[in-house]
């Protein structure tokens, strides 16, 4: 299944959580590698936000386990491994469903081993397709 969707911004928490080495090393350890810190959000434009989650429930997942870390609590989130389109190159990289989140649910975001901004010169409204790995 293909996912479509157009670049947006957040609120920069992204950068956060993937800064936080207990996420780091669940991230690597499921993907193989340790993703550029941050997450590009990408608002859902080809399927609806009902379609999107059914999608997803079919699909495989690796939950990372909650975690303390300097005194705060943190929870898992469900890693799905996807390859993602970008101006007609593919690369490997994950869709992150937090359990907890204050994104509206057309939101999805992706981590990737680099700053796909910078290397495919993305900008806000640009077309990232998704595509579920099984
Ligand atoms: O500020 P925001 O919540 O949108 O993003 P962030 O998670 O704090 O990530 C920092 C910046 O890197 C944002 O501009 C993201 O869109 C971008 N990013 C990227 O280009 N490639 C990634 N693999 C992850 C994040």
């Amino acid at each position: 299944m293909l996912i479509e969707g157009e670049v947006v911004s957040g609120f920069g928490e992204g950068r956060y959580f993937l800064s936080l080495p207990p996420y780091k090393k669940a991230f690597k350890k499921i993907l193989g590698f340790v993703p550029y810190e941050g997450t590009l959000n990408i608002k859902l434009r080809n399927i609806s936000k009902e379609k999107f989650k059914e999608a997803f429930k079919y699909s495989k997942y690796i939950e990372t386990e909650d975690f303390e870390f300097e005194g705060k609590k943190f929870f898992g989130v469900k890693v799905f491994p996807v390859e993602i389109i970008i101006k007609d190159k593919k690369i490997k990289g994950a869709v992150v469903l937090p359990k907890k989140t204050y994104h509206s649910e057309d939101i999805v975001e992706i981590v990737a081993p680099i700053k796909l901004r910078d290397e495919f010169g993305l900008k806000d409204g640009d077309l990232v397709k998704i595509q579920l790995l099984q």
